[in-house]
């Protein structure tokens, strides 16, 4: 089974890193206090893919995604966008903070593959 463990150390708050995974991109982004904050108070009942940015984390700062735009999958762009997050430049969808659709044609979220964090702090995404 293809397993990557990422050093959680080596990414610096604020930063995006972009790992390869069974062939797909990965984004970690290192989210800032002010960026979970924002993602924690957009109103989420209201987004096209309702989720609460608390369901797509399993620690706030470590934002974790399949790099992989839900309309047409292209590879969005990070720190780049209307919302904040991401932005798809095939066809214009922007992606939130939290890697929520918030405009443009994607029917749904960036998918949040299934990972956790062993007690060493190291990343595993599985
Ligand atoms: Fe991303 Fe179409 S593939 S907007």
């Amino acid at each position: 089974m293809a397993k990557i463990e990422v050093e959680l150390a080596t990414i610096p708050e604020g930063k995006n890193v972009i790992l390869k995974w069974r062939g797909k991109p990965v984004f970690i982004r290192h989210r800032t206090q002010d960026e979970i904050q924002e993602a924690r108070q957009t109103p989420w009942k209201t987004l096209r893919d309702p989720q609460r940015d608390e369901d797509r984390t399993k620690k706030p700062e470590w934002l974790v995604m399949l790099g992989v735009c839900t309309h047409l999958g292209c590879v969005p762009i990070g720190e780049a966008g209307d919302f904040g997050g991401w932005f798809c430049p095939c066809h214009g969808s922007h992606y939130d903070i939290s890697g929520r659709i918030r405009k443009g044609p994607a029917p749904t979220n960036l998918e949040v593959p299934v990972h956790d964090f062993d007690e060493v702090n190291n990343l595993l995404v599985i």
